[in-house]
């Protein structure tokens, strides 16, 4: 209890870091001065990382890597991926080279509505809750005017507000659901300050208003990302059962939950990398695609596959609510390289990249387990991490990576080689 602090947020950054030494860090052998090492020279810098959160102490390094060679919709892209796992970019490159001799990926935003509610009980009838919420829509229109003006000029704004009799759920709910056109930006902000406006002049003393917020759940805010060719273009050997293997994977991970979710996350490996490279919410991302794989009552694949005389198909269906203005997309620097780095695309365009990049992940893992297995690939890009944190240097990981060039990989196999490489050279 002697370490719980008041007003720890009003701390310079120093003061922190003092009261944290003392009481978190007394025999912590890297201490501050491992924080302090990732801390940016570039004092302004550093003030703006400091300013997107409170008691920031240091920043957190990721990889920020590039995967050239995707085409899509005839438009030759590099996409940024931020990500910690070793073989994403690796997987994302070589498949983007691939289908790029292949037509290319397919994109098409499906639908770009979203979707917010002001959840409320009420315990009088429906009826006249219903006369009350017709005589009042035009005017929950009216006092959002305001808060709308700027996007309706850009073509967005509020779609429509709905009454909703949610009582068969739960005693007494009711909602307003509201739909919103957002155009480039991500609108969580716009989205709940309209909703906290609506529940304000919708509010009345039978009305208990509980809570206005979006949801991330956004089946209408869908994009649609494909790749086809003729089975006998997929491969020099064996195109046939290549292409009959990826459909089964497929088929499984559309039947088992157990496997849906670790197909899933392949594909989130790509998504999310690109949302962090672009400055969007990846946890929004996360729990909109997943509970639309849900959405039949099942958990899913987010991908499908089909042969069908002699054409290969392979698609992804995914929700995804993103922004290229507003947010983190113009205030963090490499956020806004990234959007530089796709040719300042609009959210629509995002949403069609961001989609190919989990489509091209998917099949880059379905590709590897089907054939050779994951590990040897992973393992391969693995073995840097593992010979950085053996202590191997330069020439030492050299020599080892060439001798794991045609060897199966593993932790215990690196460090015996290692230890042997060390040995021989006494
Ligand atoms: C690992 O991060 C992702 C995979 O497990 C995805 C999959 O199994 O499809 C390889």
């Amino acid at each position: 209890m002697s370490k719980i602090i008041s007003g720890f947020s009003k701390l310079t950054k120093d003061e922190k870091l003092a009261w944290l030494s003392k009481n978190y860090l007394a025999d912590n052998k890297l201490g501050i001065s491992t924080l302090k090492k990732y801390w940016n020279k570039d004092e302004k810098l550093q003030k703006l990382h400091d300013e997107f959160i409170e008691n920031t102490i240091t920043n957190f390094y990721m990889p920020y890597g590039i995967a050239p060679n995707f085409v899509i919709n005839g438009k030759t892209y590099v996409i940024p991926m931020v990500v910690e796992e070793s073989s994403v970019v690796a997987a994302a490159s070589l498949v983007a080279k691939f289908w790029s001799n292949k037509g290319g990926f397919k994109a098409e935003v499906i639908s770009t509505n979203k979707v917010g509610h002001v959840h409320f009980m009420y315990g009088g009838s429906f009826e006249a809750l219903q006369k009350y919420f017709n005589s009042k829509k035009l005017y929950l229109f009216e006092i959002t005017e305001k808060i709308t003006q700027n996007m309706r000029k850009r073509g967005g704004g509020i779609l429509d507000i709905e009454l909703k009799n949610q009582t068969d759920k739960l005693k007494n709910y009711y909602q307003l659901h509201v739909t919103f056109e957002t155009k480039d930006s991500m609108g969580a902000n716009f989205i709940n300050s309209c909703l906290e406006a609506i529940a304000k002049g919708f509010e009345k003393d039978d009305i208990d208003i509980v809570m206005s917020i979006l949801s991330n759940y956004i089946p209408e805010c869908l994009v649609r990302a494909e790749v086809s060719c003729n089975v006998l273009d997929l491969v020099k050997q064996d195109a046939e059962l290549f292409a009959q293997k990826i459909y089964q994977a497929v088929q499984i991970a559309q039947v088992e939950p157990y496997r849906a979710v670790t197909h899933n996350k392949g594909i989130m490996n790509g998504v999310d990398a690109v949302v962090i490279a672009t400055g969007n919410d990846f946890r929004a991302v996360e729990a909109g695609a997943h509970a639309y794989a849900s959405r039949s009552g099942q958990y899913k694949s987010l991908t499908n596959c089909s042969i069908e005389n002699g054409v290969f198909r392979f698609w992804i269906e995914i929700p995804l609510a993103l922004g290229t203005v507003g947010g983190l997309t113009a205030l963090h620097p490499l956020s806004k390289f990234s959007l530089e780095l796709l040719g300042k695309p609009t959210a629509k365009e995002l949403m069609q990249i961001v989609a190919v990049a989990g489509l091209a992940q998917n099949f880059a893992a379905l590709n590897a387990l089907t054939t050779t297995g994951i590990q040897q690939g992973h393992m391969k890009m693995h073995l840097q991490n593992i010979l950085n944190q053996l202590g191997a240097n330069e020439h030492e990981k050299i020599a080892i990576l060439n001798y794991f060039k045609n060897k199966q990989v593993t932790y215990n196999s690196a460090e015996e080689t290692l230890s042997k490489l060390r040995l021989s050279q006494k």
